[in-house]
């Protein structure tokens, strides 16, 4: 996925027919259009039918190529909105090589008021365009349009079905064969039968001989039936019966791991910490509808999310590795998270052209997925319009606020194992709770105090990496700075609706090796004279300017990266229903918004919105399969 995105301009044929001029077709006809793609794709491949008369499923997944203008979702959920039962939700996966800019698609449903009940809720989630996966969640979690954004031949290949039984219904859609013969290959549809049902249905508006032939080759059943209107015939394919694997083997073919054990519907959940992670996965989950438990020792956001001002940005590499991969869905989805909470930010962050820390972000950005909307170059660096800073206390007692969370005050102790789920316990032995399952979202404490007691837990490569900032008076010309200037360190504007102070806020030291006594004023001389360094406004500033300083821990892994998934022994044995949301290093505001929401799929058996080489690097018992694999372990049967 190391490619940019080209952003298609929509222009129209007569007011309301959308014609892409790449392709020199139309997205759908003005007229009829809506009638002819419910008939095509809604009724022929069963859905339609399905949303009315299955109560008793709990999960519809549909699958398409591609999402174009998005016309087919937005029947798909409306009408799966109408028909289903609340309990009922619907999972969307589509991909899309060239998608239409934002405003492009506000323009065109503006000409249709009939779809505007749904086209709203897009228009409002639609992502920047960067490369891979977006995880959009739709009537308030009930639909999740997990939308790809690149080659369907690349995308199909890396989405990870992580027990979920697959995708039933397929709509192929690729603009005609004749124009678009690339989405028609038959390696896109033996991609698509390994992430389907078996007997999947899918439809096309298309009958053309070549892909009959291509389909027919693969196991695939044609069956035609009349076309819509004027047009002689269209098809349904029935997808091969053979059962999709869902088991996923690593590279190293010896080694087999199992799905864990996924919740089930009544289940519930207690989540071990009240920082951005846990308030982030108990948000997730309560979306899902599972009521979720918040157990914090302290107070919500107690410690290193309690910083009262933090920043969300990108973290780019020359060559985009998983770091930066990682970062940057991250920071798609915290921008949709923060829309939807109305959590108040302060946008703008510039990046000084001398960084100090050998990254070329100017070359970086050019070989980087980001769109070029996304910055502006500068003489004093690279400015960032859409990143920025935010209050994280205030983000975790937001997230934290949903009628499916309770927050109970106390320290878990023990987590001691019943036939189904765990009771927990504080360190006099009283019982805190009963519950299913239990996400371990503490953060360094279980590094620096191990109050918890769990040979597992300790067992986990982590470190405990202490960090400091310092809140500093303005001067006069200090107020004038409007964004927060960014190069290895940051120092914040004043931002009296986030802060709740007239400070700017100097951060933010990393210190991983010995901690000294008097350490806290070591790093506040330290920040001052970066601060001092960084922009004349502030070479006045001595330590009388120094207002306060907070101290915090970051939860680090060997690889920089957060652990999402079940609890696992070393010798890779499943813990079932304990997880981990752990490691969120010095990135805790993007990384906990996405993680969360892969951990939350993982847990409930959905599909993960996530690319499968990127999720090798993010999985929780990647550090025990590295392992393994050096020392060419004998073949291992898990679970
Ligand atoms: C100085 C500093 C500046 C930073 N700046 C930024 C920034 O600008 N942007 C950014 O994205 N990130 C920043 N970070 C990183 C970010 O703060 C962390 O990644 C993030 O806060 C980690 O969140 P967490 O929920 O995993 O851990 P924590 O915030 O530490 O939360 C864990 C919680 O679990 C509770 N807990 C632990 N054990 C138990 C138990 N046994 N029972 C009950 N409760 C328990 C703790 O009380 C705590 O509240 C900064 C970090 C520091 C230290
Ligand atoms: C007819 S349009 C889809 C209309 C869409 N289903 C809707 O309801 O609006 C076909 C889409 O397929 C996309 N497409 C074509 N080839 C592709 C490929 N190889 N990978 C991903 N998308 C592709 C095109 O860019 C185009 O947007």
């Amino acid at each position: 996925m190391d490619k940019r995105i080209t952003p298609v301009r929509l222009e129209f044929q007569e007011t309301r027919t959308p014609y892409s001029p790449m392709f020199k077709d139309v997205y759908f006809q003005a007229e009829q259009g809506i009638e002819e793609s419910t008939y095509i794709y809604l009724n022929g491949t069963g859905f339609s039918e399905a949303c009315k008369n299955r109560p008793e499923q709990k999960q519809f997944t549909v699958g398409e190529i591609g999402f174009g203008v998005g016309l087919n979702f937005l029947l798909s959920y409306r009408h799966f909105l109408e028909h289903s039962k609340p309990d009922q939700k619907l999972t969307y996966l589509s991909v899309e090589k060239y998608p239409i800019h934002l405003e492009d698609l506000v323009s065109l449903y503006s000409r249709f008021p009939e779809l505007s009940s749904v086209s709203k809720d897009l228009l409002d989630q639609y992502p920047v365009l960067t490369p891979g996966f977006h995880s959009l969640s739709l009537s308030g979690g009930r639909v999740k349009l997990i939308l790809m954004l690149g080659d369907a031949h690349e995308l199909f290949p890396q989405v990870e079905l992580a027990g979920n039984p697959g995708i039933e219904f397929w709509y192929l859609d690729g603009f005609a064969p004749s124009r678009n013969p690339d989405a028609f290959q038959d390696t896109i549809f033996a991609s698509l039968s390994r992430i389907s049902f078996p007997n999947a249905c899918g439809a096309s508006f298309t009958t053309a001989s070549w892909v009959r032939r291509s389909l027919e080759s693969l196991g695939f059943k044609i069956n035609k039936r009349p076309g819509f209107g004027k047009k002689r015939e269209c098809m349904t394919v029935l997808f091969p019966t053979a059962k999709p694997e869902i088991q996923k083997k690593s590279k190293n073919a010896k080694i087999i791991v199992e799905n864990p054990v996924f919740l089930k519907s009544g289940d519930s959940i207690a989540v071990i910490g009240g920082g951005l992670s846990g308030t982030a996965i108990a948000r997730a989950l309560a979306n899902r509808g599972f009521k979720t438990t918040i157990i914090e020792q302290e107070s919500i956001a107690a410690h290193a999310s309690g910083n009262a001002i933090g920043m969300y940005n990108t973290q780019l590499s020359r060559l985009p590795n998983p770091i930066s991969r990682y970062s940057q869905l991250s920071l798609m989805h915290l921008i949709r998270e923060l829309k939807e909470l109305s959590i108040v930010t302060k946008k703008g962050i510039l990046r000084l052209e001398d960084s100090g820390d050998g990254a070329d972000y100017t070359e970086a950005l050019l070989t980087s997925e980001y769109p070029e909307s996304f910055y502006e170059k500068r003489d004093e660096g690279i400015f960032f319009p859409e990143c920025g800073m935010l209050n994280p206390k205030k983000l975790c007692e937001t997230r934290a606020q949903h009628p499916l969370i309770t927050i109970i005050l106390a320290r878990a102790a023990q987590v001691e194992k019943q036939k189904y789920g765990f009771v927990l316990k504080n360190e006099g032995g009283s019982e805190i709770l009963r519950c299913d399952h239990v996400v371990y979202a503490t953060g360094a404490s279980q590094v620096r105090d191990g109050f918890l007691k769990h040979p597992m837990l300790s067992e986990l490569p982590l470190k405990s990496i202490r960090g400091q900032v310092i809140y500093v008076e303005p001067t006069s010309e200090s107020e004038k700075i409007s964004c927060a200037l960014v190069n290895s360190g940051y120092i914040t504007p004043l931002a009296p609706e986030i802060t709740g102070s007239r400070n700017h806020c100097v951060g933010a030291t990393y210190q991983a090796k010995t901690v000294l006594d008097d350490q806290e004023k070591i790093d506040s001389v330290k920040l001052l004279e970066e601060a001092r360094q960084k922009h004349p406004a502030f070479s006045d500033l001595t330590e009388a300017s120094i207002q306060s300083t907070r101290t915090g821990y970051r939860l680090s892994t060997p690889d920089k990266l957060p652990m999402i998934g079940p609890l696992y022994a070393s010798e890779l044995t499943l813990q079932n229903q304990e997880w981990l949301f752990l490691g969120m290093g010095s990135r805790g505001i993007t990384f906990s918004s996405y993680g969360a929401e892969i951990l939350a799929s993982l847990m409930c058996g959905e599909i993960l919105p996530v690319e499968a080489d990127l999720w090798e690097h993010l999985r929780s018992q990647r550090f025990i399969l590295r392992k393994l694999k050096k020392t060419s372990a004998p073949v291992k049967k898990l679970g």
